[in-house]
């Protein structure tokens, strides 16, 4: 046996556990909203019909339903012209029964996704995609934080990992996942290295991480002889593996024989993301009552 691994495999992180808390105190809150004549409301809007969005906007309503939150789900056809979207937008930005405005990811082509965005008003971007809500975390201002890394954190604090001076490394710099998330660590002093497709020698720079965060979107990015024993691992990813099973970025079995903690797919961080989109909303309401 390997001398440097820890006798015991990894302890597994758990989202649903972890959601499932989160969403008490969710319900909570919005009977509390209720009482005072606020129900907090989330728009969705999905453009077109890609298959997966279709399934991640379902369960933001059923979230919403079963948390106690009014919501809409504003489907339109893969021709809605840009200038149609915005005008929705627009008025669901004016609308005071809706505290939250979220434009399912990708937008058909001829659409910008940018300027979308930039449309729906930072007051209500409960997905914290707006240059606004990322122009305050990057400054350490208040704003919503993008609900996949904020669920991430939510994570860390669920362990009781207190980042600083820990060495962090972020695979991946979307500007949904990956930089949000080096933003996040950093505010907490974790020495943070973002790795991304042009790294060299990934290896050595994730042996040095008391926690990875993997989110590229691909299978295996992080196996066993890439991680520190101990590390805290957080698994980003939703992929397919060959049996056509649902996998995160991390060869999971390797990893957990080496990693003190991980957080499993599906289980993880999936469960988490929905339930900051509903914190956001909440937040959102609370704002307003
Ligand atoms: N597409 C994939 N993930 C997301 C998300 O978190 N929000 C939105 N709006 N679109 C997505």
């Amino acid at each position: 046996m390997n001398p440097t691994r820890p006798t015991s495999p990894a302890t597994i992180i758990d989202g649903i556990a972890l959601s499932a808390t989160l969403r008490e105190e969710v319900s909570r809150r919005t009977l509390a909203l209720k009482a005072r004549g606020i129900t907090p409301g989330l728009a969705v809007v999905l453009v077109g019909n890609n298959p997966a969005s279709e399934v991640y906007v379902r369960n933001k309503v059923k979230a919403c339903a079963d948390s106690g939150l009014h919501s809409v789900l504003e489907r339109y056809d893969a021709d809605l012209t840009e200038e149609a979207l915005l005008a929705r937008i627009d008025a669901l930005n004016r609308d005071p029964n809706i505290h939250g405005i979220l434009v399912q990811l990708p937008v058909p082509a001829h659409i910008d996704a940018n300027k979308v965005i930039e449309a729906i008003s930072p007051a209500k971007d409960v997905d914290g995609f707006h240059i606004a809500s990322a122009g305050a975390l990057m400054v350490g201002q208040p704003g919503f934080l993008p609900c996949t890394p904020y669920g991430c954190m939510k994570m860390l604090d669920s362990i009781g990992f207190d980042l600083r001076g820990k060495h962090a490394v972020v695979i991946g710099r979307s500007n949904i996942v990956g930089k949000p998330m080096a933003m996040l660590l950093l505010q907490r002093s974790a020495t943070v290295t973002i790795c991304h497709s042009a790294t060299q020698d990934l290896k050595a720079l994730t042996l040095q991480a008391d926690v990875v965060v993997a989110a590229v979107g691909k299978r295996n990015v992080l196996t066993a002889d890439m991680v520190k024993p101990g590390a805290v691992v957080i698994d980003v990813g939703m992929n397919r593996n060959l049996e056509g099973k649902l996998c995160g970025d991390v060869d999971y079995e390797g990893v957990r024989q080496v990693a003190g903690f991980i957080t499993p797919v599906p289980g993880g961080v999936g469960p988490m993301t929905i339930t900051m989109l509903l914190v956001n909303t909440i937040e959102s309401a609370e704002r307003c009552a």
